[in-house]
């Protein structure tokens, strides 16, 4: 086991994880893993490809050029083969595909050590849905972020409108319940808590106050 101290946030898509690490990783001077992109990185890929089936997704898991440059805005930039992919793989449509990728025990197999070679010095804060369980279940603190449904929909909504994007409430929401029913329903690395997680419900909160209170609960209150 190594020694690197790593932070785990999990949850479901829209429960703020992601602003809430790449915070917590830039206040901390710590690296920060998004795992969501890495399967999105890979549902892009495959698309390229022109594979659907997941049997064929995990051999070009096991042959992904990846790399992550950090982004202005905190958060990172994707480079599939060199190429920026960043702004490509946060469609819908990307985001399903990597979930119907992501059920699949091989290509969750073949993307395991890539993950857990982000645990570099001085530490790790790492985002997505088996962080505490499964890709680093000796993390010193683990987080589950989760909020209604309802509540992602929205915040969805709303980034996708900063984007000039218009797409129904309505829409978004059937959109996220298919991905949670997926995610949490497979049997290899299922969306959930890890048993010794903090459980955080963000419906009622701001950002601000969700990045406060894991600050506070990792006992990291003091960085401003
Ligand atoms: O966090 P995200 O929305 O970018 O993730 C996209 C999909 O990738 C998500 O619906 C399921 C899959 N995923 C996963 O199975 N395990 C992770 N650790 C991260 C993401």
């Amino acid at each position: 086991m190594s020694s690197v101290p790593v932070i785990t946030l999990d949850g479901p898509s829209g429960s703020g994880k992601g602003t809430v690490s790449t915070r917590l990783a830039s206040k901390l001077g710590w690296h920060y893993l998004d795992s969501g992109a890495i399967y999105r990185a890979l549902a892009h890929a495959a698309g390229l490809a022109g594979v659907m089936e997941s049997g064929a997704a995990a051999e070009i898991a096991r042959g992904l050029q990846l790399a992550f440059r950090p982004a202005p805005d905190g958060g990172a930039a994707v480079l599939l083969d060199g190429a920026d992919i960043t702004d490509a793989i946060r469609t819908e449509e990307c985001g399903a595909l990597a979930s119907r990728f992501a059920a699949d025990p091989a290509v969750r197999e073949a993307l395991l050590q890539r993950q857990r070679d982000f645990r570099q010095a001085p530490g790790l804060v790492a985002d997505g849905r088996d962080m505490g369980t499964v890709v680093f279940p000796d993390a010193e603190h683990k987080i589950y972020l989760t909020a209604s449904a309802e509540v992602r929909a929205e915040r969805r909504h709303k980034q996708l409108k900063q984007k000039g994007i218009n797409d129904s409430i309505a829409r978004l929401l059937e959109v996220i319940r298919e991905r949670d029913a997926r995610d949490e329903g497979r049997e290899t690395s299922p969306l959930k808590p890890a048993a010794d997680a903090i459980v955080l419900d963000t419906s009622d909160m701001s950002l601000e106050e969700v990045v406060e209170s894991v600050q506070q609960k990792v006992g990291y209150s003091s960085l401003s």
